[in-house]
């Protein structure tokens, strides 16, 4: 298959591969910078930045400084392609866009939450805005709310199925029978609500699908079937460039099929794991006594939460991770080694070009 580029807006990128926004501090500057020379999308998470300490005080503005040195960090190793990534859920998700606006970002991606009003917190800007969604369904309220409020569209979405890492857009109903809410099923869906919008706005919305999606070939598939491009996180993380601690690689290369599970997060939503003692204990009748440092998020309902999801990232990420929560993607456990960003990009390339998609061939 011929490699397409992937047009977002005014962005053109060379590779359709969009490096997944994952926090805590999981996908940080040097990840980010490295995807973008490589070709892709770089997105900086932008959760739980910043001096812990100092963050009891000064949530919002240790967050946004520390934004900022990453962005600035990032653009200092590339000229290529970054992105933001926000969730709606943050208390600062307003004070995180508008930063990274401010400091020149390329694209923002927004999820976690209904992007409302980001195209009037984004401003005039001309970064391009792209929510994450999972169903078609959301797709088209938010193109209707933004048709509706500020005459304009979306610059494209994230498609995020059942098999990505991280929190879910899913019910857990819904993810115990994924194989009826997969990205083969829900693409064609999106594809379709876009159309009007598309003509109504002379431009094309592109569809980058997430999820699951481990070699050239699934992301071929995924062109083949009309996505633009593809978004991955978890084969990221087992890279020389992600900035979390060794231990954290290691779970990601031990971890077995079974291993990886789904969690109820305090955050509200379910997500994807791996099964390791912190979530052993949690899982049991024992609450943890939490101290809720800085209301990182709207929705965690501190009384009743188990734990301090902010607390249990920064331990993994640190490389504690028997006391902390490794969110992962379904098809985690067939990682085998940790590479360089520029070798697994390469392999990914060569995977598409060499991929059979006999779908295709026959359209
Ligand atoms: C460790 C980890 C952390 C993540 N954190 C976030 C996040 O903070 N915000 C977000 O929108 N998605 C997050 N994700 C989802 C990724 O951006 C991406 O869409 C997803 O991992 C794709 O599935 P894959 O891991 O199977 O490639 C996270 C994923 C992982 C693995």
């Amino acid at each position: 298959m011929v490699l397409p580029k992937l047009t977002i807006g005014n962005m053109v990128a060379d590779v359709p591969i969009v490096q997944g926004g994952m926090g805590v501090r999981v996908s940080l500057s040097s990840l980010a910078a490295a995807v973008a020379n490589a070709g892709g999308i770089g997105t900086i998470s932008s959760i739980g930045l910043g001096d812990i300490k100092a963050s009891e005080t000064e949530y919002e503005r240790i967050s946004r400084e520390a934004l900022i040195r990453e962005i600035r960090k990032a653009k200092s190793m590339t000229n290529g392609h970054l992105a933001v990534n926000i969730m709606g859920v943050l208390s600062n998700a307003d004070d995180l866009v508008r930063t990274a606006v401010a400091e020149g970002i390329g694209m923002v991606v927004y999820g976690a939450g209904l992007p409302t009003k980001l195209p009037e917190i984004a401003g005039d800007a001309n970064v391009n805005l792209v929510p994450i969604v999972s169903s078609a369904r959301v797709a088209e309220l938010i193109m209707r709310m933004w048709d509706k409020r500020y005459d304009r569209t979306v610059d494209g979405f994230i498609l995020e199925g059942p098999m990505a890492g991280g929190h879910l857009g899913f019910s857990l109903d819904q993810l115990d029978a994924i194989e009826n809410h997969s990205l083969d099923l829900i693409l064609p869906q999106i594809l379709d609500v876009v159309k009007p919008y598309e003509v109504k706005y002379g431009r094309s919305i592109p569809i980058i699908t997430a999820g699951g999606i481990y070699d050239g070939q699934d992301i071929a598939r995924m062109l083949s079937f009309g996505a633009a491009g593809v978004q991955m996180g978890s084969r990221f993380v087992c890279t020389d460039e992600c900035g979390v601690s060794q231990e954290f690689k290691q779970a990601y290369l031990d971890a077995k099929e079974d291993d990886i599970v789904i969690i109820k997060s305090p955050v509200g939503m379910p997500g994807r794991a791996i099964r390791n003692k912190f979530l052993i204990r949690v899982e049991g009748p024992e609450k943890q006594r939490i101290k809720c440092r800085y209301r990182c998020l709207t929705a965690c309902k501190v009384a009743s939460a188990k734990y301090c999801i902010a607390e249990a990232l920064v331990k993994s990420y640190e490389g504690d991770v028997d006391n902390g929560l490794i969110f992962c993607g379904k098809n985690a456990y067939r990682i085998d080694k940790i590479v360089s960003v520029k070798t697994l990009m390469d392999e990914l390339i060569a995977g598409v070009r060499s991929a059979e998609i006999p779908e295709l061939k026959a359209a």
